[in-house]
């Protein structure tokens, strides 16, 4: 390359490298640091190619302003780590956890006994075979993250909309008791993990989220370890019923478990108004939130992705978009300056005083 052709390809890579560099600042206080004296943690999922994205610099550089919890979009899914039975592919839950250590950032383990993103050879075994397996996959999942994850989702989505259980393999094959066997397995794998159950259209008190009320009381008097219930908050541009689920998060903290919002989206119409739209979607993200601040067993807001562009949203319910916080171009809207001033209004938890 000659000298000419070197310095307009280097003033070519300066620009992207400013590009990405250059995403706006929010105005105020960064989300993490006033969720801090709240003892709430500020979370995001990120998806497995969040180093290596065209925009990876910029995407990290938000992450690491903004949040400090994580939780893998799917790197830590059965289908992801354990393809083949015992062949574990930890590399991209690695990367997300050296990202998380290097920015003093907690992790969320997302997920381990789900219906969905499950290996096939799971999926045949007969009973005692995939207790076996069961049993195994947490271990070696467990272990080599011991002391790395805050909480592991144990069963994700076990419920169906009318509070009965979801015939999953998991639940054809074993019976309903692979609940209680996946919890027990877990807190003796790794003891100091705190182990949730996670689910989606559970915000309200309705059938679903009464069956979830009742297993995990079950759960809490025969002494299975569960510590928590994850929220996960995929919600529209309608709204939910916030004094529903306000008291749905008291009667789970009533029993003692924490409860974080795992997976929160609010998806709005496609043809949006900008002006309108977004702003009654952050209406949206502030009813929710203040929901949570009011709530002190209400642990953690995570958010199902940073910019719009990359969420799961578009894809799976089609004719819907723009759920998060951040625009395409990292800029951000007005649903984050919602719960900016949310968390910014709240009033802290005392710190003990001296004795
Ligand atoms: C979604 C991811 O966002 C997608 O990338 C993937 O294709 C499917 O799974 N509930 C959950 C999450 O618990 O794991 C799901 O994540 C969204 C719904």
């Amino acid at each position: 390359m000659n000298h000419y052709k070197k310095q307009i390809f280097i003033t070519f890579l300066a620009g992207i490298m400013f590009c990405q560099l250059a995403a706006a600042e929010p105005t105020g206080e960064r989300l993490k640091n006033l969720a801090e004296p709240l003892g709430i943690l500020i979370g995001f999922a990120a998806p497995n190619n969040f180093t290596v994205m065209s925009d990876s610099i910029v995407y990290q550089q938000v992450a690491a302003s903004e949040f400090n919890l994580v939780t893998p979009e799917n790197a830590m899914k059965l289908d992801a780590i354990v393809p083949s039975e015992g062949q574990y592919n930890f590399g991209n839950g690695d990367i997300l956890v050296r990202f998380a250590q290097a920015y003093g950032m907690q992790v969320h383990g997302h997920t381990l006994i789900w219906h969905s993103a499950q290996p096939r050879w799971l999926t045949i075994l007969n009973r005692d075979m995939l207790i076996d397996a069961m049993n195994n996959v947490i271990d070696v999942i467990l272990n080599h993250y011991k002391g790395q994850i805050l909480a592991w989702d144990v069963v994700n989505e076990a419920f169906n909309e009318d509070g009965t259980y979801r015939a999953s393999f998991w639940n054809n094959t074993i019976g309903e008791d692979y609940i209680d066997r996946a919890f027990l397995r877990c807190r003796q794998a790794d003891p100091a993990a705190k182990l949730f159950y996670n689910d989606y259209n559970i915000e309200e008190i309705n059938q679903k989220s009464d069956g979830v009320y009742k297993m995990v009381r079950s759960m809490i008097l025969r002494g299975i370890p569960i510590d928590g219930i994850g929220i996960q908050m995929h919600i529209t541009d309608q709204g939910i019923d916030y004094q529903s689920f306000a008291d749905n998060m008291a009667r789970f903290a009533a029993l003692g478990l924490e409860i974080y919002i795992s997976e929160m989206d609010v998806r709005i119409p496609v043809g949006y108004n900008v002006e309108i739209d977004l702003e009654h979607q952050a209406e949206i993200y502030r009813e929710v939130i203040q929901r949570c601040v009011a709530q002190p067993a209400c642990k953690a807001i995570q958010f199902w992705g940073i910019p719009d562009k990359y969420s799961w949203v578009p894809s799976v319910f089609p004719g819907t978009g723009v759920p998060l916080l951040f625009d395409d171009d990292y800029n951000a809207k007005p649903a984050y300056y919602a719960v900016q001033e949310v968390l910014a209004d709240a009033t802290p938890i005392p710190t003990p005083g001296p004795v």
